[in-house]
């Protein structure tokens, strides 16, 4: 709205009403009640009816906030609202303050990387330096290799969703800790839920023994799928393991749980890697 355009109640009605929908559907619960805005003031009239009328639609446990109803269903929601709740969710990651130590070191957050409802969408660890330098998740060698991972599946990059177990790197590049881990739970679980995936493919021990809550080596969870919230979910090796100076004789089982996958998608499986 431009300076002298007329104010209208309705239309901020209903930018509130996106706005408060959008932050439902990223998870978040409640609102702080507030003081009416003095934007509204300056502009000759107030939004704060608009506000007011939204937050009479809600029951108000606390004097300070005003509860935004239930977070809905992912699966409710339209491919549009899922794309806003997951632009919503990730400003929540930004502002993170639940691990100090990792907020104090890292440059920026990692949330993800791809479109919502895409096919397949590979979990990692924790970001890297490049990952921290650059804001996007496997951009490093690790993610050198995970490219050549999905190109030899026949697949592109951009047509998958790729995330990671926690959000900020850790130190070093250590292994993320177990109250780092649950602390990013939540957003890993509401960021799932938003994408919907048809499938989910685990990378290491880390990423597959967070993700289905389990303490089971990789060798015994490899090469077989399992069930995330009714999501088929495969584990394979990290491609940090798969590089020249660790384990790359790996890559052969890597390939195995890739035709697994592909079989299992309907997609065909290339005669070799
Ligand atoms: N390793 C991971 O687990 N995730 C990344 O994003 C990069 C390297």
């Amino acid at each position: 709205m431009s300076q002298g355009e007329p104010f209208n109640l309705n239309d901020v009605q209903r930018q509130l009403r996106r706005h408060v929908e959008s932050l439902r559907a990223a998870g978040v619960e409640w609102l702080p009640r507030g003081e009416p805005l003095p934007l509204g003031l300056s502009l000759g009239t107030s939004i704060a009816p608009a506000a007011e009328s939204l937050a009479a639609e809600t029951p108000a446990a606390e004097s300070s906030l005003f509860e935004i109803a239930p977070t809905s269903s992912a699966s409710e929601l339209s491919l549009e609202s899922r794309r806003q709740a997951l632009a919503v969710l990730t400003d929540e990651v930004k502002k993170c303050m639940k691990c100090a130590g990792l907020a104090s070191t890292r440059t920026q957050t990692v949330f993800g990387q791809g479109q919502v409802g895409v096919e397949l969408c590979f979990v990692g660890e924790a970001p890297g330096a490049d990952e921290d330098a650059q804001g996007l998740p496997f951009v490093g060698a690790a993610g050198q290799l995970l490219n050549k991972i999905i190109a030899a599946c026949g697949m592109k990059r951009e047509e998958i969703y790729i995330c990671n177990i926690i959000k900020c790197r850790p130190p070093g590049n250590r292994t993320p800790l177990p109250d780092e881990a649950s602390n990013c739970r939540g957003f890993l679980e509401r960021q799932l839920e938003l994408i919907q995936p048809k499938f989910i493919c685990a990378l290491g021990t880390c990423a597959a023994t967070n993700l289905l809550n389990t303490t089971k080596s990789l060798g015994m969870l490899r090469g077989k799928f399992h069930d995330y919230k009714g999501i088929p979910a495969m584990v394979t090796y990290h491609p940090a393991y798969l590089l020249p100076h660790r384990s790359p004789e790996k890559k052969r089982e890597v390939w195995e749980d890739m035709k697994m996958l592909l079989a299992r998608m309907g997609r065909p499986v290339p005669a070799k890697a």
